[in-house]
């Protein structure tokens, strides 16, 4: 065997190697990239555009530059809305200092106008700011955070309820989401782990 033909034979090896790895990297990013568990947040959140009770639009970009909340639900939940809303309100207590608002979204723009929010929200912390919009607009941020949310059948009297998911959505001064907040434990414990963030 010449020299010069062992040479020549090397390279193919290496090529093939490197064609393997190359092969390798490039599917290991489009399994990466096909993967949304590997970052859920990318999934939720996203731009919105709703109405304040003092007749002003609130969208994402006013709210970038903080770590915000966001819960979605409707002023006439008989117990898991307004509950959730008392317990985010205990831990902004704790946090009396920081700038964090938490948005209340209603699911059910039918009934809660922004004026109704507003009213609504009198009752909880001064942060917690309750936001309506067009059933469009509702739908929009429903979808981008992944909400689930349906009328229910109509009453006697008229009256319905909303079946609808309750998440607390933690998202950072990116509008990107960070966690669902866990409010099943003491609250000085939630106002501790948000002070991380702020
Ligand atoms: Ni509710």
């Amino acid at each position: 065997m010449s020299p010069a033909k062992s040479t020549r034979s090397a390279p193919p090896t290496w090529t093939l190697a490197i064609a393997i790895a190359a092969i390798a990297l490039v599917g290991l990013g489009i399994w990466i990239a096909a993967t949304p568990a590997r970052n859920p947040g990318a999934l939720i959140g996203g731009p919105f555009s709703l109405q304040t009770g003092d007749g002003k639009t609130l969208t994402d970009a006013d709210m970038k530059g903080r770590p915000f909340l966001v819960y979605f639900g409707y002023t006439h939940c008989p117990d898991v809305c307004p509950t959730t809303l008392a317990q985010i309100s205990v831990v902004l207590r704790r946090l009396p200092d920081k700038p964090i608002r938490a948005l209340f979204v209603t699911v059910d723009p039918e009934r809660d106008t922004p004026a109704v929010m507003a009213d609504y929200v009198g009752s909880f912390d001064s942060r917690v700011v309750g936001l309506s919009g067009s059933p469009a607009e509702i739908a929009a941020v429903e979808k981008a955070y992944r909400v689930y949310a349906r009328k229910g059948p109509p009453q006697a009297n008229g009256d319905y309820s909303m079946d609808h998911s309750s998440v607390v959505y933690l998202m950072d001064a990116n509008g990107a989401f960070v966690e669902a907040l866990n409010l099943e434990r003491p609250p000085e414990e939630v106002a501790k782990e948000l002070t991380g963030y702020l």
